[in-house]
């Protein structure tokens, strides 16, 4: 076993949970949740059925998590690249991140979920983006779960745009040259103050990775399984969960 990672603070576990950080436990998972729009097609039913379908997963997932020993949580619901799809897939996406945010916000602080987003911002409606901002500060105080969610993420992007945040600390001499290590790099990404994902998951049979996490993710774990994200319930997380416990992660010793 590793050296376990230092914690950041947590609140009490609720009487019964397992004590997050539990050897053998990955205390951050990180799922591409892929296969809504299959799952759809598979019934003649239009893509953004699959969708809705796929944010009430979440909602059970994220529910799921702290019992499990989970305590950061990190979902890819929107790539830099899914701006490919047509306008009316984009568009209802967009108006299912909004309402999962005004609908779930409730839920969210009753069960002590932080709920964070990683991803370039700029490009998205103010609308959306004021709810982002919103429920960031409103469950800031949260430490049960942490739940971060990519919209409009992707690593490559996010790398360059953390290349800048670090040239540009460099240039106010608020950094110095001899100082710009991995440490310092990682504070210029999205997920500074994230630990790495232990292990990563992705539904719908896939086998890549699609542009996320690159850089955080360079030690983690990974679980692929065919079931679709729809289909994808607390059953099959903690499968995978127990599964983890018999992998040996090394880190590059012996
Ligand atoms: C994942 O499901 C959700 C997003 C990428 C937004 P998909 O929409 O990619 O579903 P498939 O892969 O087409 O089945
Ligand atoms: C990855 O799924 C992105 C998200 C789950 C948000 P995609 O369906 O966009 O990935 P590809 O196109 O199969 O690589
Ligand atoms: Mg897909």
């Amino acid at each position: 076993m590793a050296e376990p990672l230092p914690r950041p603070e947590l609140a009490a576990p609720a009487p019964g949970a397992v004590i997050p950080g539990t050897p053998g436990r990955p205390r951050h998972v990180a799922i591409i949740m892929d296969g809504n729009g299959r799952w759809a097609t598979n019934r003649g039913w239009p893509r953004l059925v699959g969708h809705r379908k796929g944010a009430e997963r979440v909602k059970q997932i994220v529910s799921a998590c702290p019992d499990m020993g989970v305590d950061w949580l990190t979902l890819y619901a929107f790539s830099t690249e899914n701006w490919k799809r047509t306008t009316e897939e984009v568009l209802g996406l967009m108006g299912i991140f909004a309402r999962y945010i005004e609908r779930e916000a409730g839920r969210m602080s009753a069960e002590g979920v932080r709920m964070r987003f990683i991803g370039e911002r700029e490009k998205l409606n103010p609308k959306l983006r004021g709810l982002m901002d919103k429920i960031e500060i409103t469950t800031s105080g949260n430490t049960r779960l942490n739940l971060t969610v990519g919209i409009n993420y992707g690593g490559r992007d996010e790398i360059v745009r953390a290349a800048v945040r670090m040239a540009e600390k460099v240039r106010r001499g608020e950094l110095g040259q001899d100082q710009c290590d991995s440490a310092a790099f990682a504070g210029c990404l999205d997920t500074a103050g994230h630990p790495d994902p232990d292990l990563v998951i992705r539904t719908s049979g896939e086998t890549r990775v699609s542009n996320f996490l690159p850089w955080q993710a360079a030690y983690a774990e990974y679980e692929f399984t065919p079931t679709l994200w729809p289909d994808f319930s607390p059953a099959h997380l903690a499968e995978i969960l127990d599964r983890f416990g018999n992998r040996d992660r090394r880190f590059g010793g012996v």
